[in-house]
């Protein structure tokens, strides 16, 4: 069992290139069982998620392979209709290969997926809009067998919910339906526009234009080349560690317009931001002052997979920050960890309270979820003393290599191969610059 070992209080400096974005990544790689080709994918992290979805696309038939940060998928023969449970299982993100194996083949047999523990996370918004583009949806059991008895038609879909990935789903199925599908109260996430930037590169048809998703049917797919947008959600992480850390981090390959609204409660904080489009510079002092109040919110509104860490950050902010989280109902698993190492946060349901204290001190905790272990790396790095960070298999998740990332910065960090008792000498690779 691997776990982190950090030796925290030391001021982060530096330069780091931010990685792909996994929240893009996976549904552009289900994007490929659309393409009776080969896609050229370039900046794609190494993340377990990442090899999740390559897995699945060889066990629909793909060729995959991978040169560095760039995949090359063939998907010129899809040879199965059907995802193994087990490959579900591994990722919430597996459900979006429904939309796209609907599109392509005109069946899907697979379960309910899996993916971090922060709520119940339904996909009856999925379903519903599949069923409106005329998909017969079997439910049994967990067990999904859609079909499409005809080709799938145009639609006019309502979101009850922005949803990402009920968006996706059906930016996917729709692909080649017959005429134009609407989907109105969709998804706006960076994410989202890359999935679409990708669908056009391979000769689809899909606009984006306020809050709404317009996907004209084309009759088929071919090769495309793309570049996957940086991970908001990696540079998030890395720069509430070097505000609650105090330093000085140029943060490189970055969209800055993507994470606006969190920017924000950076300087709120007492940080010093220098901003272009793609490349941020953060400053800090170490001696934060409490943000507010913070709400998650869909894009682009404050993003929830950025509350996690920046709360870890706010422990030691002096005063009183308020959070409330409004997409998950369950997403305050990294609370008791964080009062592990001595922070001071009271939650009521969705709302948490964090009285800053002036140091965090070194304690041995789990990452229960992948936004947790990039919090719990945040507070860490942060305190006195040692910590041993359990679960990083859900770290490797979302983060590439974050020990060697937060290593270049100068932080004293190391995997060990163990429960963290005896320090592993084992380096991993820096990301070239
Ligand atoms: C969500 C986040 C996304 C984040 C990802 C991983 C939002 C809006 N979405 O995407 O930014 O990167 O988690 O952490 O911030 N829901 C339903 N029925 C459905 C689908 C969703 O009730 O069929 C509800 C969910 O339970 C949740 C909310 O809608 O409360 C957001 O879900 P959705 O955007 O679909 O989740 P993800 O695609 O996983």
């Amino acid at each position: 069992m691997e776990s982190i070992v950090i030796h925290g209080g030391r001021k982060l400096e530096g330069t780091l290139h931010v990685q792909g974005a996994k929240n893009a990544v996976l549904p552009i790689l289900a994007a490929c069982v659309l393409v009776n080709g080969v896609c050229v994918l370039h900046n794609c992290p190494v993340l377990t998620d990442v090899a999740a979805a390559i897995e699945i696309l060889r066990c629909l038939g793909c060729k995959v392979r991978r040169e560095g940060h760039t995949l090359i998928v063939d998907a010129r023969v899809i040879s199965r209709c059907s995802i193994p449970d087990s490959l579900m299982r591994e990722m919430r993100s597996s459900i979006v290969f429904l939309g796209a194996m609907l599109a392509r083949l005109g069946a899907a047999q697979l379960c309910m997926p899996g993916g971090c523990e922060i709520g119940s996370r339904p996909i009856d918004l999925h379903l519903s809009a599949l069923r409106t583009m005329g998909v017969t949806v079997q439910e049994q059991n967990g067990n999904l067998c859609c079909k499409v008895p005809n080709r799938l038609h145009s639609s006019v879909i309502r979101l009850a919910f922005p949803s990402v990935g009920a968006t996706e789903n059906v930016m996917l199925a729709s692909a080649f339906a017959k005429g134009r599908t609407v989907i109105y109260n969709a998804a706006q996430e960076p994410e989202i526009e890359d999935l679409a930037d990708f669908l056009n590169a391979c000769g689809c048809n899909v606009r984006i234009d306020a809050g709404a998703v317009r996907i004209d049917g084309v009759d088929s797919a071919h090769d495309a080349e793309h570049t996957v947008i940086p991970d908001r959600i990696a540079a998030l992480s890395y720069m509430t560690a070097v505000a609650a850390c105090g330093g000085d981090v140029c943060l490189k390959d970055v969209r800055t317009a993507h994470f606006a609204s969190a920017n924000e409660v950076f300087r709120q904080a007492g940080c010093e931001l220098d901003i272009s489009a793609t490349q941020l510079r953060i400053r800090s002092n170490g001696c934060l002052r409490a943000v507010e109040h913070i709400k998650t919110q869909p894009y682009p509104g404050f993003p929830t997979d950025a509350q996690a860490a920046v709360m870890a950050m706010l422990c030691v902010a002096h005063g009183t920050s308020t959070m409330t989280e409004t997409i998950f109902e369950n997403r305050f698993n990294h609370v008791p960890q964080l009062r592990r190492m001595g922070a001071v946060i009271r939650t009521k349901g969705c709302e948490a309270r964090i009285r800053g204290v002036k140091r965090l001190s070194g304690a041995h905790v789990h990452a229960v979820d992948l936004r947790a272990g990039g919090a719990l790396i945040t507070a860490a790095l942060a305190a006195d003393g040692v910590s041993v960070i359990e679960g990083v298999d859900h770290i490797d998740r979302g983060y590439e290599t974050i020990e060697a990332c937060y290593r270049t910065l100068g932080a004293d960090i190391e995997r060990s191969a163990g429960s963290g008792k005896q320090q592993s000498k084992q380096k991993q690779p820096v990301r070239q610059l």
